[in-house]
């Protein structure tokens, strides 16, 4: 029965945006949930349902977010934090009491997404952990992974590393107690750093080796590379409040991602048009805008999730759009090189008219660059218009509609 709770209360709660077409049971209180209890053990499911159905209260508390937010202010709570007035999932785990989940099998994608390219850091893995519920988190959200090192100055265990999550809420296999990340391998070859001289390289999991160079491998990137199903994996947080989803079903949502910054836009798409989470009982999606992703990639072996996109085009044709750029492969009329930008400048006026909507949100996650992108995407457009991009984009964040994480 707890079980049942715990999912049916983290299913209801996962339509982030989404108002519940049933009203939900009671949620149990927050206080008195064992938010302390952070050994193996971790809070039991009960609790764990209690901090889901409070926590991933965007959907669940819609109803009721003064009494919430005005709870949330009394008592500081251990597990959530208030954003604009809902509670949601926050550093559950610390990275000095992390989950230890475990490694599964995914049915949904292989483990290695990409192929070969002649590139040393060629691969980006889709790697799913068990939480047992423990780890509720909402579409937009990271989590911290430990690995056991050594790490750039000898520390063992090595300091956290975030990612995003690419999983919606309810998990690849909609049963809430599943995370999955999307992380490229990092590999460097005769470069500044090096943790493995001449002759110790060895191959790793995709068979890829550099025994001839000497090479720097990515801490926790290659540890969750090199992952098989039952190893166990330390877990922190879930943190991030910059990405999440509005909550206005018809808000319209434009995704712009390079490389594994397409993480949190996979987790959105799977909520918006796959899980059953986003269903209405009229069979057809909760989710009523239109949403558009432009993904960067150096090449079309590396797209990623392309499969998912594809699908959910030939379903929704009126609802998603789905462009890229593969910017060693292609160039624009002009004969420059295709970023994310130069794609979108071909739909700059379309996409210029969609963000003056008020419902029309922008999420950017990736490389740091898209930004100056963007302004040389829509600084002429905005010009046009008798406005300074920078200036329309500073206003789009202050009314939470340009939603930025890039590194
Ligand atoms: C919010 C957030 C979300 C993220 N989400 C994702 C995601 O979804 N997917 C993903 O793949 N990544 C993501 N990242 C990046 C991720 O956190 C890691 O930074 C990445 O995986 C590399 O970690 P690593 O341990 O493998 O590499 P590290 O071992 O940390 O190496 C990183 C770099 O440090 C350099 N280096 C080595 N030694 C030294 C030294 N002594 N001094 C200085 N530099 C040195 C190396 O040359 C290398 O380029 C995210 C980051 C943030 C902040
Ligand atoms: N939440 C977060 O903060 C978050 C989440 C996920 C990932 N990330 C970060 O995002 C980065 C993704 O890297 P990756 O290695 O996965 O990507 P990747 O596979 O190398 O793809 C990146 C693409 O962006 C292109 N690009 C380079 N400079 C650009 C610019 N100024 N503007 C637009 N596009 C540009 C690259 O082109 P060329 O290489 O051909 O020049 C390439 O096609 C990593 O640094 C990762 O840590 C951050």
């Amino acid at each position: 029965m707890a079980q049942a709770a715990a999912v049916g209360a983290l299913l209801g709660a996962s339509t982030a945006f989404l108002a519940p077409s049933a009203a939900p049971a009671p949620a149990p209180a927050l206080r008195g949930a064992p938010h302390s209890s952070r050994d193996s053990t971790g809070p039991g499911l009960a609790g764990a349902a209690g901090v889901g159905a409070a926590a991933l209260g965007l959907g669940l508390l819609a109803a009721r977010p003064a009494a919430t937010a005005c709870r949330a202010a009394a008592v500081k709570k251990k597990g959530v934090k208030v954003v604009h007035g809902k509670e949601i999932p926050w550093n559950l785990f610390s990275p000095k009491a992390p989950y230890q989940g475990k490694v599964v099998e995914n049915d949904v994608h292989k483990q290695t997404l990409t192929e070969p390219t002649g590139d040393a850091n060629w691969e980006t893995t889709h790697v799913t952990f068990d939480h047992g519920g423990k780890v509720p988190y909402i579409e937009g959200q990271s989590i911290g992974v430990i690995a056991p090192g050594p790490d750039k100055k000898g520390e063992q265990p090595a300091k956290i590393r975030l990612y995003s999550i690419a999983s919606s809420a309810v998990g690849d296999d909609q049963t809430s107690k599943t995370v999955s990340l999307c992380v490229k391998r990092v590999v460097e070859v005769d470069g500044k750093f090096a943790n493995r001289q001449k002759g110790e390289d060895k191959p790793d999991k995709a068979g890829t080796a550099y025994p001839e160079n000497q090479v720097y491998r990515g801490v926790c990137s290659n540890h969750i590379c090199d992952m098989t199903p039952g190893d166990e994996v330390l877990i922190t947080g879930p943190t991030g409040a910059e990405m999440l989803l509005p909550e206005d079903p018809e808000a319209n949502i434009i995704m712009l991602a390079t490389g594994t910054g397409i993480a949190p836009m996979r987790s959105y798409l799977r909520l918006l048009f796959h899980d059953k989470a986003g269903a209405s009982s009229d069979g057809g999606r909760k989710f009523k805008g239109k949403a558009w992703l432009f993904m960067g990639v150096p090449y079309s072996k590396s797209l990623l999730y392309d499969d998912e996109h594809q699908t959910y085009k030939k379903a929704f044709p009126d609802q998603f759009r789905y462009d890229y750029a593969v910017s060693r492969e292609q160039k624009n009329a002009a004969g420059q090189k295709m970023y994310i930008q130069t794609k979108m400048a071909e739909y700059a006026e379309e996409l210029w008219e969609m963000m003056q909507d008020e419902k029309t949100h922008v999420y950017m996650c990736g490389l740091k660059g898209m930004e100056s992108g963007m302004a040389e995407c829509f600084g002429p457009i905005a010009e046009k218009n008798g406005l300074v991009w920078t200036e329309f984009a500073k206003a789009m964040k202050k009314a939470d509609r340009y939603h930025v994480e890039v590194y």
